[in-house]
């Protein structure tokens, strides 16, 4: 049971007619949004970058983030797709004469209901763990060397560096940054043909696992016979986009 006052967030007047409406609950920016005869609500941030899913489009109980298409259950906040993992935090809504009020859940409730849900979606996939379960590879496995795709000057080429880079797995969504679309450029040194120049990117500009991938793309390069050194550049330019995914990479994470 919530410890928390009740508040009336939206008179009878004010939602009249309206499926959805920009509400504050406890101080916080949130989202009143109708199913069927029951009202729900939720804080209106994208729990992958911070962005406001006021206009988010509504299918079947879930609300879509404008961004990078992440959606989320509207009764749990649990996200239903990537690139978001972490849920949405929801409030307890009251009908009353006056109007509609919401309180937040207690921690206890929240936790319960989030967790049941994200288990029968988990089992629905037929998945057998958590994903946030599976440990961070941080040597990524080197490519066959008689696989290797080399240039005039027996030097791996292109579609060899593109191989290596592929190993580098994204901790979060399980797709390797070529595929996820966060390779921009590679290219030789013109000073030192030993020597490589990456520029990628990140699904965000907070992406917690952006080290990781860094490192790994560096040391995948490095792992190449003829890469002596490799340099990343990070750009956040042009931003990332779920269409810069292969189809491979949407059809696994869902993104349509
Ligand atoms: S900000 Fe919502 S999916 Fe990226």
């Amino acid at each position: 049971m919530s410890d928390f006052e009740w508040e009336l967030i939206a008179t009878n007047d004010e939602i009249d007619g309206k499926q959805r409406l920009s509400v504050i609950v406890d101080d916080t920016p949130a989202l009143l949004i109708q199913l069927g005869s029951f009202w729900y609500v939720m804080e209106d941030v994208c729990t992958h970058d911070g962005q406001p899913l006021t206009d988010g489009e509504i299918i079947d109980g879930e609300i879509k983030c404008p961004r990078h298409g992440a959606r989320f259950d509207i009764k749990t906040g649990v996200p239903k797709c990537m690139p978001a993992t972490q849920p949405i935090r929801i409030f307890e809504v009251s009908v009353r004469e006056d109007g509609l009020y919401s309180r937040p859940y207690s921690e206890k409730d929240l936790k319960s209901m989030q967790e049941t849900n994200e288990l029968e979606e988990i089992e629905g996939e037929g998945a057998s763990e958590s994903p946030s379960l599976v440990p961070l590879d941080l040597n990524p496995p080197e490519p066959e060397s008689s696989e290797l795709n080399l240039d005039e000057r027996g030097l791996p080429n292109e579609t060899a560096m593109l191989d290596a880079l592929k190993t580098v797995i994204d901790p979060e969504l399980f797709v390797n940054i070529v595929d996820l679309g966060l390779i921009y450029d590679i290219s030789r040194k013109e000073e030192n043909e030993n020597e490589v120049v990456l520029t990628m990117t990140l699904t965000s500009p907070a992406c917690p696992a952006g080290p990781q991938l860094i490192s790994q793309a560096k040391a995948a390069l490095e792992s190449l016979p003829g890469v002596n050194e490799a340099e990343i550049k990070m750009t956040l330019s042009p931003p990332w986009a779920p269409e810069m995914m292969t189809e491979e990479a949407r059809d696994q994470l869902g993104i349509f």
